[in-house]
């Protein structure tokens, strides 16, 4: 990874800005960054708003015609781990950088009809869920998908969608709207990209393209005005790019000898790191990946390990490439298309939506390999794979009341499938031989305690889905806040899958937890969740939210969420007599003014 020396930089750039330059060329190799030197170089000297088009192959002369009106550039962005949004505010610090007004907000707190006042537009979309916008974006994406829409004829836009192609809608909420926009009479000016989790390469490019257009099309330089730009906070010491190595001090399983599930709690030393975290935010951690899965790879593939690699232009052995620069875990698109072109059978399971979905939730790549096989080269079947990326924990602590720790509830992926053991890669890193973690904290504004300290809470979570209601319930504790809270928690047996049930008892008899309902799904014949729970309290839940209760859900994406979700609407409509419209308008409202909150994977 390249690294610029503090001293080669001007006092002019101060540190926020010389570590933000750092995490967008943090990946390149030797020709990117010498691309990238060029680049800079170019904006540096166009003192002028026209700079030279002629790397914009995209934009059709028609097109930039007809931004030339253009003033204001707006930069939206949807996002839900801060993806979107870092990429939106290093557009708009480029474009201030050749003179251009370029406003940032977060789709969450825009006015859907807003687009119909403005000329240009940009939009930075993530995909979550499944094929879903990120969290609080929905009232947005609905309105402009909803029969309602005006027209749009007067806009001059361009999607960058972001998402991971080990999902079958891949970039799904960016494809959509981008057709969206077209099929409103929206003129697109610089082709869509989108954009794999290795986004970096691709959303230069495209950012790059972007402000050459909006520089050539300015009728005049204007100066900043966006003070959202001010309020972006300075980058921390320790990112994704350049995570903290963190002491393991505890994993202990939390699960019983009879579950079927093994669940760790784990506990890291953050001291001297300066990482800062509040209820609610993920700790990313960037793993390394089991040996024994290594070990198995290698063997299916037929390679010894000491093979000659290049990553990033640099060499290293096939085995260290496997371990630690490489996804050999989870499926994604590059390495289905290479084994695919070679394999019609594939090929046929790739271009059906269902059948590549359930391919991608059954098979990894040891699975993958077995089942198709391919002569590979070593450095053919590396460039194939995409680069092994960081993985999430909602922080299960609240570190007011744990000084310079961080705890996370971790499951453990290792199953067997198809004859052969299964392995995850950073659950298996997080309870192995390692002292010490790479970590980083991933700040999530979705999923925040309410800033009075009188409102309850309700809180709704399945298997680890609890661990950032025992940060929530630590830090009102902490800090004596007397709003009630509701936990509603749901997993398979009482016996052996009570998450940190003493916790929870004794917070309800001291009267930290006001409520506590528990849902077993596996402990009588017909199956029992969280939210049935809900229904069963649906008289309380409804006079809570009328009290002002925030209403969080955290857990599992595929079922949990939307099945909640479904309690919710039936809560409200039965106890409320709303019609059906209302009802969803009433919870739209708990989503826009941040109330009902949920952090789902
Ligand atoms: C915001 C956020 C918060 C999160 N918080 C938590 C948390 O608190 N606790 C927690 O445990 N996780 C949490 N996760 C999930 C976590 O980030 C990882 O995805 C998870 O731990 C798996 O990572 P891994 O590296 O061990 O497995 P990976 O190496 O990513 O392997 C996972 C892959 O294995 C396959 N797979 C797994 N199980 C099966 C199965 N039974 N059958 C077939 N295939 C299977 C699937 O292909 C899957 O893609 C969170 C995720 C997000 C986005
Ligand atoms: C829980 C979860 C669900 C996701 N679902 C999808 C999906 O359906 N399709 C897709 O292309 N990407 C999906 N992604 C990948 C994200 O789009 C990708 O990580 C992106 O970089 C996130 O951008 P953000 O940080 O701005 O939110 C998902 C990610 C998570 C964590």
């Amino acid at each position: 990874m390249a690294t610029v020396p503090r001293d080669a930089i001007a006092p002019t750039v101060s540190a926020a800005k010389l570590t933000a330059l750092q995490q967008a060329v943090a990946d390149f190799d030797h020709e990117q960054l010498i691309w990238s030197s060029g680049y800079l170089a170019g904006l540096a000297g166009s003192t002028a708003p026209r700079t030279s088009l002629n790397s914009l192959q995209a934009i059709a002369p028609a097109n930039i015609e007809s931004s030339r009106n253009a003033d204001q550039w707006h930069v939206f962005y949807a996002s839900e781990t801060s993806n979107s949004r870092n990429i939106a505010e290093r557009l708009a610090a480029n474009a201030a950088a050749v003179g251009l007004t370029a406003a940032v907000q977060d789709l969450r707190d825009v006015r859907p009809k807003l687009l119909k006042n403005i000329k240009n537009a940009v939009f930075v979309l993530a995909t979550h869920g499944i094929g879903e916008p990120p969290e609080g974006s929905e009232p947005f994406f609905e309105f402009w998908m909803s029969d309602k829409a005006p027209r749009l004829e007067g806009l001059n836009f361009s999607v960058l969608a972001l998402g991971d192609s080990s999902y079958a809608d891949f970039c799904e909420i960016g494809r959509t709207f981008d057709a969206r926009l077209k099929a409103l009479g929206a003129t697109s000016v610089v082709d869509r990209t989108d954009c794999d989790l290795d986004f970096e390469i691709p959303s230069t490019i495209w950012t790059n393209q972007v402000v050459e257009l909006a520089s050539a099309s300015a009728t005049s330089i204007e100066v900043l005005q966006s003070t959202h730009l001010s309020a972006v906070p300075d980058s921390p010491a320790y990112t994704k790019q350049h995570p903290f190595s963190a002491e393991i001090l505890a994993r202990q399983i939390i699960t019983g000898r009879d579950s079927s599930k093994d669940v760790r709690h784990i506990e890291l030393d953050l001291e001297g790191s300066g990482l800062v975290y509040q209820p609610g935010d993920s700790l990313g951690v960037v793993p390394t990946n089991p040996p024994q899965l290594v070990e198995a790879l290698l063997e299916a593939t037929n390679f010894s390990g000491d093979e000659l690699v290049a990553i990033d232009g640099e060499s290293t052995s096939l085995s260290n490439a496997f371990t630690e620069d490489k996804e050999i875990t989870a499926l994604s698109r590059p390495i289905l298309d290479a084994v695919a072109a070679r394999h019609p059978r594939l090929t046929s399971i790739l271009a059906d939506r269902d059948q590549f979905a359930t391919f991608l939730e059954t098979r990894q790549l040891i699975d993958l390999v077995q089942e198709y096989s391919v002569d590979w080269q070593p450095q053919e079947f590396i460039d194939a794979l995409r680069g092994l990326t960081p993985r999430l924990y909602s922080i299960a602590s609240s570190l007011d009341a744990n000084p310079d720790e961080a705890h996370l509830t971790v499951s453990v992926i290792n199953y067997e499938k198809f004859g052969r053991q299964h392995w995850g890669s950073a659950s298996s890193f997080l309870i192995g031989d390692a002292t010490h973690a790479p970590v980083y904290v991933e700040p999530n504004e979705n999923f925040r305690l309410p800033t009075d300290s009188n409102t309850p809470i309700i809180m709704v979570g399945a298997g680890t889905g609890v661990a950032p209601y025992r940060a929530f319930v630590e830090h009102r504790r902490e800090h004596g806040h007397r709003g009630k809270n509701w936990l509603v928690f749901g997993d398979r047996n009482l016996s052996s899958d009570f998450l940190y049930q003493l916790e929870w008892l004794r917070y309800r008899k001291d009267g930290s937890l006001s409520n506590l309902d528990v849902a077993f799904s596996r402990d009588q014949d017909a199956k029992l969740y969280v939210q049935h729970r809900l229904i069963e309290n649906g008289t309380q839940i409804f006079a809570w939210l009328e009290q002002g209760a925030h209403f969080y859900v955290c857990g599992d994406a595929k079922h949990m969420a939307a099945d909640v979700n479904a309690a919710l609407l039936a809560i409200v409509k039965q106890h409320s007599d709303l019609s059906d419209d209302d009802t969803r308008e009433y919870v739209n409202e708990l989503k826009r003014t941040r109330r009902y909150q949920r952090d789902v994977y």
